[in-house]
């Protein structure tokens, strides 16, 4: 049975065993799980703004230092101390997708000109609220959004988020394509490019940036598919005349798994120079994942260890509704335990505590007799956890934690 590799892949400086004890950000995880309680998250504020710098470092020696912006996308997680933490550090603006985390974002101190603002489906009174916030940069995903933005701010600058009918996912993942085979509801089409414009012209309207996210989780093996749909969005740029920034989205991705390539940032900015370096363009990126996933930590209590015909089951107190992402997108968050010396571990199914079927963290995780502890914890829980959680089961509870 292969064991180590297991473990092997998602360690590093902050998050590794010492003496057989997982430490996370300079703590003893188990120390961290006896006094918060479970089930807890924990982020590591230097992990966040190291992602952050990472970004920045790769596309300053790419030649683009002085070429671009960077907006956390705060769906990924929206904590109010780790918002205000990333605002402190003045590494980034704030990608929001509803008129409340534009709210959110102001109260936790940015500034509305530091949002940049793309959403769908909005409703008459989601655009009167934002229409409050002067300053908030809008990118308009429909025609209906042009209208309607067009009507309350006639003669200001917007974006227009655009579907190149081409997308982009972690390892193929169809659920975290925004745009492809099928026809999306993400941004305005080609087809429709044209009419688009013609809008934007009745509310005299100047459209100054391109916007695109088509999907999430990239990493290296996708750089060459990201490439082409840079490409494919340029004729959006041309067409639309006096444009002076690009927003290529997010969709930078972490492994999930031990054989996940990471995504090698240096080509990643290789291929922005390539397709956007000659232009006089502005390089807008909104990362959310990539920045906080890898930075946190879910603290779980365990409940039982129990054999069901030929499978050992770790039954936990927390189940998929308060982290949704492997339940819903077949993303993994490998189970580890809080203390391993290189003890032999076997496969176990890693369960939660919600009545639905759905509700396995991970399966056949490699894991040690757990029978001396009474916690687990999931790598990766940084991002679409918290913020995505529900109270099914009326089991929402949680606490969260910024490690500072
Ligand atoms: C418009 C837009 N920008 C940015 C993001 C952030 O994506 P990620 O967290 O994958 O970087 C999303 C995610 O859904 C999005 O819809």
């Amino acid at each position: 049975m292969e064991q180590h590799n297991a473990y092997d892949w998602w360690q590093r400086p902050d998050l590794c065993y010492q003496g057989g004890a997982l430490h996370f950000s300079g703590r003893s995880v188990q120390s961290l799980a006896e006094q918060f309680g479970t089930p807890s998250f924990v982020y590591s504020g230097q992990r966040i703004q190291t992602n952050l710098q990472r970004i920045k470092q790769a596309l300053n020696d790419a030649g683009l230092g002085e070429r671009h912006t960077l907006y956390y996308a705060m769906k990924a997680n929206r904590f109010a101390p780790l918002l205000t933490m990333l605002k402190q550090s003045g590494l980034c603006g704030i990608d929001a997708c509803s008129p409340n985390e534009v709210e959110h974002a102001v109260g936790c101190g940015f500034e509305a000109k530091q949002i940049s603002f793309t959403a769908t489906s909005l409703s008459r009174q989601d655009f009167s609220t934002l229409a409050r916030y002067s300053g908030l940069f809008m990118d308009c995903d429909s025609i209906h959004a042009i209208r309607a933005w067009g009507k309350l701010k006639p003669g200001s600058e917007i974006g227009i988020r655009v579907n190149p009918a081409m997308g982009i996912g972690r390892a193929c993942n169809a659920k975290l394509h925004y745009a492809g085979c099928d026809t999306t509801k993400f941004g305005i089409y080609r087809e429709q490019f044209d009419e688009a414009l013609a809008t934007t012209k009745q509310y005299g309207l100047r459209v100054t940036k391109i916007h695109f996210h088509t999907g999430c989780g990239y990493l290296t093996p996708e750089l060459e598919q990201w490439e082409q749909v840079i490409k494919s969005c340029l004729w959006f740029v041309d067409r639309a005349g006096e444009i002076e920034r690009v927003n290529v989205g997010g969709g930078l991705g972490v492994p999930h798994l031990a054989e996940d390539q990471p995504l090698d940032l240096d080509r990643w900015a290789a291929v922005l120079q390539r397709q956007l370096g000659s232009r006089d363009l502005h390089i807008e990126i909104e990362p959310g994942d990539y920045i906080v996933k890898d930075a946190g930590l879910l603290l779980l209590g365990k409940s039982f260890v129990e054999r069901k015909q030929q499978t050992t089951f770790v039954g936990v107190d927390a189940g998929f509704n308060i982290a949704p992402e492997p339940a819903y997108y077949d993303l993994p968050f490998q189970p580890v335990p809080l203390h391993w010396d290189n003890e032999p571990c076997s496969a176990h199914h890693v369960v939660g505590n919600i009545n639905e079927a759905l509700d396995v963290w991970y399966q056949n995780a490699m894991l040690p007799d757990l029978s001396g502890e009474d916690h687990l914890a999931l790598i990766n829980a940084g991002a679409y956890s918290s913020s995505m959680a529900s109270n099914h089961c009326m089991r929402g509870q949680f606490k969260e934690f910024l490690l500072l």
